[in-house]
């Protein structure tokens, strides 16, 4: 395995560059490759697709090479309810880190504790 770069914007425009083995999920390398990890990306489930706290928006540069979520995924599921969803959205715990995304960049969304529509929370356990 080798590592591989990817960088994480902030709203802001701050920029924090990621050394990571290829292998890990984007989540992965923001939240426990990164020391501190990478502001914005909370993620609560831990990886399981089920809190779009890892939302970020693929720099369109590089949303060929990452890919869209499947259609009717859940991660697509999730993004649909998504205030700040744009159509380079991606829940990074569903993107798996290649040698072919050596210098990846992504944006973390603005209003971050707007994350998830009262829709969706409303629908949680229906
Ligand atoms: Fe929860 Fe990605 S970490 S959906």
């Amino acid at each position: 395995m080798s590592e591989i770069k990817v960088t994480f914007v902030q709203p802001d425009g701050s920029k924090r560059i990621i050394d990571v083995e290829e292998g890990n999920t984007l989540m992965e390398a923001a939240k426990y490759v990164a020391q501190p990890y990478v502001e914005g990306i909370e993620a609560i489930c831990g990886g399981q697709c089920i809190c779009a706290t890892c939302h970020v928006w693929v720099d369109k540069k590089w949303i060929d090479e990452v890919g869209l979520p499947e259609d009717n995924s859940q991660e697509q599921a999730w993004l649909d309810y998504e205030k700040t969803a744009r159509l380079t959205s991606r829940l990074s715990c569903q993107v798996k880190l290649t040698k072919r995304l050596d210098g990846l960049v992504v944006h973390i969304p603005e209003d971050k504790n707007e994350r998830i529509s009262p829709k969706a929370i409303d629908g949680f356990g229906d």
